[in-house]
């Protein structure tokens, strides 16, 4: 049985294996680097995965074991706060093309329509990742700019796009 539910500080062991599998597996997809996720200290992840309304990780559990993952993220600022971001989705490869990740993005749109002040949700995905490109437009995101050279990975820039699913 698959079941979605926010993670709390103690999924943070199961978290942080998936979340260090996705940034060591897929290193393009990710603006973090690996290293800077697995020196995260027990604190730091506990934090990261204490439910707030600046941020909330949804998990996708396969019985007990955690497959998926996906937050979404408000910024603080008043003047950013119109907008929520969905950042860090993963699904493990045993799980994919299943409908995962759109039930994950989909989970993150809910929350997000349930934030007072969300007039929309934002993501940005490296340009030649089709897979996640797909995924995002199944879920009703529309494109809207390439940024050029956005990060660098052993020795090559990467172009991001942006993409933007208006709520209201
Ligand atoms: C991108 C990713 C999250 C998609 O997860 P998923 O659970 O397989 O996605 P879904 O099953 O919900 O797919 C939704 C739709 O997206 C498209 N899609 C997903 N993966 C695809 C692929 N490999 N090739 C072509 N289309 C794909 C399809 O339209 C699919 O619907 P369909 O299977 O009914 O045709 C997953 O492949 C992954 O974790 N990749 C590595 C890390 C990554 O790129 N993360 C995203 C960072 S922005």
């Amino acid at each position: 049985m698959l079941l979605i539910r926010p993670l709390r500080p103690d999924d943070a062991a199961a978290y942080r294996a998936l979340r260090l599998e996705a940034l060591q597996q897929h290193p393009t997809a990710y603006v973090t680097a690996y290293e800077e996720d697995a020196a995260l200290t027990a604190e730091q992840l506990h934090k990261r995965l204490t439910p707030s309304e600046e941020a909330l990780t949804f998990g996708a559990l396969d019985g007990d074991r955690l497959v998926g993952i996906g937050t979404l993220v408000r910024p603080e600022r008043i003047r950013l706060s119109f907008r929520a971001m969905i950042v860090g989705m993963y699904v493990t490869a045993s799980h994919r093309r299943t409908g995962l990740a759109s039930r994950l993005v989909k989970t993150c749109i809910d929350r997000a329509r349930s934030l007072t002040g969300v007039e929309e949700v934002c993501l940005c995905v490296t340009v030649g990742n089709d897979a996640a490109r797909r995924t995002y437009l199944a879920c009703g995101f529309l494109p809207e700019y390439v940024e050029l050279r956005y990060f660098k990975y052993e020795g090559r820039y990467y172009d991001i796009e942006w993409l933007r699913l208006p709520l209201v």
